[in-house]
């Protein structure tokens, strides 16, 4: 099987926070001590991936850019592009098709954070399904907030509405979204919602009609935040902060991940931290080295 290739939607559109156009892009703003986006790579990356095409808006290019590089350091590949409109989660599959190139794909929005037991394994198992797609759904509070699954008695997932008035469930579809090499044509047939997007929950649908949609639930024991508020991204934070404080270890360090996959050695990872000199990160990957 060709190698699954990933994309992280980095956003700026249609945020509720302080116009990423006019400050620091909010996928880059830091949560505790890292940039929001490094979760969502991390996810990617958990999951095997390391073909990475990093979406932005034309305003925010350029600081991914000095962020990421082109990842050699990290024994990845990054590449980059603009959406200059935000037409929806979906178009991600018609600007990046090139990219994708035929090959399985991988989509995380750069506002998701996944933290919990376990996560690795399911990202795994996710990327080994060679045929259909997959999605995870997470209990929540406020369910109108989301895309939304509604199973029947025997947990198969039998409807799917984004933002639904009316939940039929507490399960969110969460912002992470495996698929098979069909998706680019899948969405290149989309027709824009009522509010004018191409819809990534219209491409579940799809799949979810040709019963090709698996739907894998995040358990108890684990977190998810959509930090799409000032409130949630400030949740995340201090979760990040709990966890990791109580642990000593990090949640989604990509030099960890990288260097645990293999694809950083010893002499790579002692290259970042240079680079990062004397902060908390830092140091942590300097105990990572010596562990
Ligand atoms: O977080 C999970 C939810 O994400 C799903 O449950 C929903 O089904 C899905 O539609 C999406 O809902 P949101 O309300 O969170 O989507 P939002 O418009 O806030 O976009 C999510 C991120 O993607 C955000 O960082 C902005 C970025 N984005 C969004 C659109 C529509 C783009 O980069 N380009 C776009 O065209």
């Amino acid at each position: 099987m060709t190698a699954r290739r990933g994309i992280l939607l980095a956003g700026g559109a249609n945020t509720r926070l302080y116009p990423a156009t006019l400050a620091t892009p909010k996928s880059l703003l830091p949560v505790y001590d890292k940039p929001l986006i490094y979760y969502s790579l991390s996810v990617l990356m958990l999951a095997g991936i390391r073909d990475i095409l990093v979406i932005t808006t034309p305003q925010t290019q350029d600081a991914h850019r000095r962020l990421f590089g082109d990842g050699k350091r990290w024994g990845m590949q990054f590449s980059y592009i603009v959406q200059d409109e935000p037409r929806g989660i979906a178009d991600a599959f018609i600007i990046g098709a090139d990219f994708v190139d035929g090959a399985p794909s991988a989509l995380v929005l750069a506002d998701n954070i996944y933290y919990g037991a376990g996560l690795a394994g399911q990202l795994i198992a996710a990327s080994n399904t060679k045929a259909g797609a997959t999605v995870f759904a997470c209990h929540v509070p406020s369910p109108e907030r989301f895309g939304v699954v509604e199973f029947n008695n025997a947990g198969q997932a039998i409807s799917l509405e984004e933002k639904p008035e009316k939940p039929k469930s507490s399960y969110a579809i969460t912002g992470c979204y495996f698929y098979d090499e069909s998706v680019c044509d899948v969405a290149a047939n989309l027709k824009p919602s009522a509010r004018g997007e191409l819809e990534i929950t219209d491409l579940n649908r799809i799949y979810l009609q040709r019963n090709t949609l698996n739907v894998q639930t995040l358990g108890r024991g684990m977190a998810w935040f959509d930090t799409g508020t000032p409130d949630s991204l400030a949740a995340a934070a201090d979760f990040v902060r709990v966890v990791q404080n109580q642990q000593n270890l990090m949640i989604a360090c990509p030099e960890e991940v990288a260097w645990r996959n293999g694809w950083m050695d010893n002499s790579m990872l002692t290259a970042c931290t240079d680079d990062l000199k004397k902060t908390p990160y830092g140091c942590y990957l300097r105990t990572i080295l010596s562990s």
